[in-house]
Parts: structure tokens; sequence; C-alpha cells
């Protein structure tokens, strides 16, 4: 293989340098990627008088040739020292001479940083369309239970009565900021290096804008320096990840806790468990302690590509060729939770009856009965005290609050009336919840609409940014359309 750098080194590279250096094995995935940079790259070329409209078209038919190459797999991709020495060198074998043109006025540190960036707005908006994916599960799911009411946990004790749609909903609530966070992301991505070259910029009168356009950049570096150095963007989407993830695994852990035999609060259905090898009555929620396992791998990355970053020198540094193994780590466990959640989450079933019987031991009226009495007129925290006492009686004596007499709560608090039982039914004291954020069935029905008018909303943003990535067919096309 033909080096790109040979320049001043005459020797060949020892064999194990070439091992340790060559990054072709992880850079082979941004192939589509370094193709259409490259085709919008030297229709810039040509736009500037560098090549010819004959050795234009015979670079462009040989990058569709060579992309088709890869897709039948008739290269063997492995003799390459990254993807960049692969698509000039197996250019070069198909029209020869006018391969060695395309490396003109740019170098493999923008080239990568490049490809990166096109790379991020795509798998942005599978993620999205992943989460999209998961807030639908939530919607429908709430959907189907609303009506259910659900014990809340503060401390992992029982709290307070919620709507188990509010519950789902809390959920939705935080993949909807993943998707906005995810939005911000592309953003930051959506700027176009080509120009920057090796890190002082081009030596030619290169037309970034009319680049940009045809890779659909919506901005232009401003500082050569800081677009080959900086990887910002990248740590920006792997922390968005580690969001994503850190939800994910949350809502794992509150699911295989109700899915344990004491809560018996879910049923999972068995195309989405596991057995045990020994134990033949075992049915395991494998795929929620996996992906709270793939959670702390994920945030591992976010720390590996800080710590990266951290001690570079300005511009480019070959530390910054690790910075793929770490995002493509990042983004394969995050989408694959991700797609796999949004399914897992509709093979699950709440069972009512039990979540019903467990709502009567725990005393979630609690702060409502001191609410109660708050409305009689006595102050919060002597009513605190008085419930405080109730609770204690109960449990030296085996009652629930709703067992006691009128005549046993008088002893405790005069203000008791009869009207207590009924404000303490448990959707009463979901009902009474009726601020913005609370759980009443008013409120709850009213953000249901919401989510569902945000699910919308979400779909034709995403479509918004489809418009905004690129092809190589679209690359060229543009070619066709726009610049020859
Ligand atoms: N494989 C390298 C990377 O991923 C490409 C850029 C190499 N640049 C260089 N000056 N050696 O970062």
């Amino acid at each position: 293989m033909n080096k790109l750098w040979k320049g001043r080194i005459q020797k060949d590279t020892d064999k194990a340098v070439e091992d340790f250096t060559y990054s072709i094995d992880i850079d082979k995935s941004l192939y589509l990627h370094d193709l259409a940079g490259t085709a919008a790259h030297v229709i810039g070329l040509k736009k500037i008088g560098i090549i010819s409209d004959a050795e234009l078209k015979k670079i462009l038919v040989g990058l569709l040739e060579i992309k088709q190459k890869i897709e039948n797999e008739s290269i063997s991709i492995d003799q390459y020292e990254d993807i960049h020495s692969l698509v000039e060198n197996e250019l070069y074998s198909l029209i020869g001479d006018p391969a060695l043109k395309i490396h003109t006025g740019r170098s493999r540190n923008d080239q990568v940083v490049l490809d990166e960036r096109l790379f991020c707005k795509d798998i942005i908006i599978s993620l999205e369309s992943g989460i999209v994916g998961i807030l639908e599960s939530i919607l429908e799911l709430s959907e189907k239970n609303t009506g259910v009411v659900f014990p809340a946990y503060t401390h992992l004790q029982k709290a307070q009565p919620v709507s188990l749609s509010h519950y789902l909903l809390s959920y939705f609530d935080k993949f909807y900021r993943d998707f906005q966070r995810l939005g911000q992301d592309f953003e930051n991505c959506d700027y176009m290096p080509l120009g920057a070259a090796a890190c002082a910029g081009s030596g030619y009168k290169i037309e970034c804008r009319i680049i940009a356009d045809i890779l659909r950049f919506k901005n232009l570096g401003t500082n050569s320096m800081d677009i080959v150095g900086s990887r910002d963007f990248i740590i920006d989407l792997v922390y968005s990840c580690s969001m994503i993830m850190m939800h994910l695994s949350r809502f794992c852990e509150d699911l295989i806790i109700y899915n344990s035999d004491e809560f018996s609060y879910i049923e999972i259905e068995e195309t989405y468990c596991t057995g045990s090898s020994i134990m033949p009555q075992k049915k395991n929620p494998d795929l929620l302690e996996l992906i709270r396992g793939k959670s702390s791998l994920v945030i591992g990355n976010l720390v590996q590509i800080l710590v990266l970053l951290k001690g570079l020198p300005s511009t480019y540094n070959r530390d910054l060729q690790e910075d793929k193994k770490i995002l493509f780590s990042a983004i394969e466990d995050t989408i694959g939770s991700v797609n796999i959640f949004g399914k897992l989450l509709l093979k699950i079933k709440f069972n009512e009856s039990v979540i019903t019987e467990k709502l009567k031991l725990g005393f979630l009226e609690a702060t409502d009965m001191a609410d109660y009495l708050v409305r009689k007129g006595e102050t919060f925290r002597n009513a605190h005290h008085i419930i405080g006492n109730i609770v204690k009686y109960c449990i030296e004596s085996g009652k629930t609050i709703p067992d006691l007499s009128i005549a046993r709560l008088k002893k405790f608090s005069g203000l008791f009336e009869d009207d207590i039982f009924k404000k303490i039914e448990m959707e009463a004291c979901l009902n009474a919840k009726d601020v913005n954020c609370g759980t009443s069935l008013n409120k709850v029905s009213e953000k249901m609409s919401i989510a569902k008018s945000r699910i919308k909303e979400l779909k034709s943003l995403l479509e918004g940014l489809r418009i905004r990535t690129v092809s190589l067919d679209s690359v060229i096309g543009s070619a066709a359309d726009k610049i020859i």
C-alpha cells in the first residue's frame, strides 16, 4: 500500500509499528462519510480550477465504485492504514493519476473530523428516532393504565398514591429532555471543517461555503486550529448518551424491583425474559439488567473522552484517533438499549389487583390526613404530629387508618368528622394533587394530550433534521445540478 505520508520518510515502517498505529478496523465504519466528504471536496477543487471537468467525473464515478466494492466486500480492507488511505489508494487503482489530486488543499486532520461530524449528524437522527419509540411506548402504556392508582416511593418507602400514568409520564419528561439535548448536539456538529487542512487553513482558496452547502452543513468552522483539534461535539454527544443511559438505568431499576416476587407489580412477557441454567423456576429480567449494566460502560465512555482531550496541546494530536473507539462504543450501547427498551415496555403488564391490594399497607394517606386537619384550622406542624401518633397507634395495634372508628380518631384530634374517610380514599388523595405538575386525573389526562402533541412535534423536527444530512449520491447529485 502506498502510504499517504511517505514524504521525508524513506524506509519501510516496521510491521509492529503498523500494527500499533493502523485504525482501519475502527474507522472503516466511516466509509460512507469519507466518500461523501471526498466527493464534496473534489467538487470544490473543480470550482477553483485544480481539477478539470473530465477528472471530476472520473473521480466521482470512482468513488461510487469504491462504495460498491466495500459493500460487496471485494476490497481487502485490512491492508490499509485508515479509511482515508483506502479511498485514495483504491481510487488510484481505478482511475490512475486524477486520484493523486484529491488530497490537494486538505489534510487527514480536517478530513477525519469532517467524517466524524457527518457521522454524528446521522447517528443523532437514529438515536432520536429510538427515543421517539420510547416516548410512544410510554404514552401507550399510560393510556392503557389511566385510573390505576400506584404507590409513589421516596427512599424506596411507600410515600403517596399517584396515578400509574403519572408515574410512567415522569419518564416521558426525562426522555423528552434527552431528545431536545440531542437536537442541540446536532447543531453543535453542524460546522464544516474542510478548509482547515492540517491546522493553519488550506493554501488553496477553497470555497468553503459551497462545499458546506453540498454537504448540508449550516455553519463553517471559524478557526482552523480549533476545528481540527476540538472534539467538543463528540463529548456533548457522549454526554447525551450517558444521560439517556442513566435515565434508562433508573427506569430499569424500578422495573426490576417491581418485577420481583416481593412486589409482583408487573409481569414481563416470556419472549422478553430469560431463564436460569440451573433453577427451572426462574424467569429473569435480563434485558433490564443488561441495560443497567451497559449504562456503566457509556458513563465510562464519557470519562474516557474527557480524559483523552484534557491534556492535549493545541490542534491535532494522534491521541485523537482513539476518540472513535469511544464514540462508537457509546453509540452502539445507547442505540441498542434505546431500541430494545422501546419494545420491551410494550411487553410489560401491570398487575392492577396486586397493586391495589398493596396500596392498603404503608399509610399512603397520611399526608392527606394532615392536610385535612389543616383545612379544619390546625397548623401543619401540629397536624403532622397528630397523624404521626395515629400511624404509631395503627402499627402497634396491627390496623390500617381506614380500620379506625371516628370515635378513635377524635381521641387524637377533635377536628376529625365523618367526612375524613371519603377524603382519604386513594382516588381522593390522588385527585387532591391538582397543581400543574400534580397527579390528579385531570392534570394527568392534560399531560397525556400534551405528550401526544409533543410526539407529533418531535417527529416533524426529525424530518427537518433528516434533510440536513447527506449521502454520497446526494453529494454527487448536487455536483450535477449546481456545480458542473
Ligand atoms: N487515523 C487518524 C485519526 O483518526 C487520521 C488522521 C491522521 N492524521 C495524522 N496527522 N496522522 O485521527
